[in-house]
């Protein structure tokens, strides 16, 4: 029997396939007990320690903020913005904690049945009673895993993209939610709810230690697509490519645009984009780009294939680096190791090998070409070893 077909808790004792094929991107599942005995990884201090943090995306939602309904405000934060806070209805929200926090982290290895280039980000929020940030649809899929105290979710259906919202607040909230029969529970340490995109959804804390778990997923929409593909194409396209109307026929009307001159040009873009080694390479990148460019740390000063060696031969393992994003794809014979939004070619062992978020040890300069793409992906940041930066604090 393969893992796939294994019942797993964290689906409600549905195998990964059953999941995918009844809920992933259909419907929402209510898992009690995904994961027994749970602790949270954080506490609300420490959440609102990262909030204070300079680089680290937060916001803080007041049902009631000092300037309005449903004020938005965005990190870092200080000791004062939270002293001033009321005693309910306020939500704390922070992004892609999964980059600071390893045993965050880590819990994206219990969802290694969907690929890891789908992840976003895993964010955190914390609630004192009432907080929430009201209903509202998201574009994305989510499992949100209760981490301590409750939160009372609420669903509303399948969503309209159009769907009205209340103007003049910074959030996007639903003008109308109506709660589906049978979408109203309260979710307990250990439980979670996958959604999928555009369903609406209503959590409300119940509890003064209410934290709650988003695991985000992306997925790029048409329109970022079209225009991301577009511009990668466009770099590599010579400027002889262009419309071309040779052997037309003589104009009846000068100032016509007629159907034969709409068809070369459909002719033009269609055969220009339909060209599977660049949507490979194209896709590679994309799906590999950080979520925060800036938040990568080349090797400084950049390292030599010998001096990677020899750390490597000093039982020093490598690790990805902290919202690193690897992944790997053969076209044909030929491999392709994405990394944070570049392409390296490769043999299809190192690139599974590196691709693999699992230590990188000394064994594998065995590999060809091994030592040359690890000192690259060092030195762009991609590869760390996580005791040098402990030695730089
Ligand atoms: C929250 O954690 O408060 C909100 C999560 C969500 O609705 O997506
Ligand atoms: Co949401």
């Amino acid at each position: 029997m393969s893992q796939r077909d294994e019942p797993l808790t964290l689906l409600g004792d549905l195998t990964p396939a059953e999941f995918m094929a009844e809920y992933w991107q259909q419907k929402p599942l209510l898992i009690r007990g995904a994961f027994p005995d749970m602790l949270s990884p954080l506490d609300p201090d420490e959440l609102a320690g990262l909030a204070c943090e300079e680089g680290i995306e937060a916001r803080l939602v007041e049902e009631h903020g000092p300037d309005g309904p449903w004020q938005v405000s965005h990190g870092p934060f200080d000791d004062a913005t939270f002293e001033h806070l009321p005693e309910e209805k306020w939500s704390l929200l922070v992004q892609a904690v999964d980059h600071y926090v390893p045993s965050v982290a880590a819990l994206m290895d219990e969802f290694d049945f969907l690929p890891c280039w789908r992840l976003d980000d895993i964010m955190i929020s914390y609630a004192p009673p009432g907080g929430s940030v009201g209903p509202h649809i998201d574009q994305y899929d989510v499992f949100l895993l209760q981490a301590s105290g409750q939160r009372r979710w609420q669903l509303g259906g399948k969503t309209a993209d159009d769907a009205a919202i209340i103007p003049g607040i910074d959030l996007r909230i639903l003008k109308d939610f109506e709660v589906e029969a049978g979408s109203d529970w309260v979710l307990e340490p250990g439980d979670m709810l996958y959604l999928p995109p555009g369903w609406a959804h209503h959590g409300v804390s119940q509890t003064d230690d209410c934290m709650t778990i988003s695991v985000g997923f992306r997925a790029p929409s048409a329109d970022e697509a079209v225009t991301s593909y577009a511009d990668y194409l466009g770099e590599q396209l010579l400027p002889s490519q262009r419309y071309s109307d040779a052997a037309m026929a003589p104009a009846d009307d000068a100032s016509e645009i007629d159907d034969a001159a709409l068809e070369r040009m459909r002719q033009l873009i269609l055969e220009t984009l339909d060209n599977p080694t660049q949507l490979s390479q194209w896709f590679g990148r994309v799906m590999t780009q950080p979520k925060y460019v800036d938040q990568l740390v080349p090797h400084d000063p950049p390292l030599s294939v010998p001096e990677l060696v020899a750390a490597l031969q000093g039982d020093s393992p490598l690790y990805h680096a902290p919202g690193s994003r690897l992944a790997w794809r053969a076209d044909g014979d030929t491999v392709t190791l994405f990394a944070d939004g570049d392409g390296y070619p490769c043999s299809r062992e190192l690139a599974q090998r590196l691709a693999d978020p699992a230590p990188i040890h000394e064994d594998v300069l065995s590999l060809a070409g091994a030592d040359a793409l690890l000192t690259q992906l060092v030195n762009v940041g991609s590869l760390y070893w996580p005791q040098e930066e402990d030695d730089d604090e």
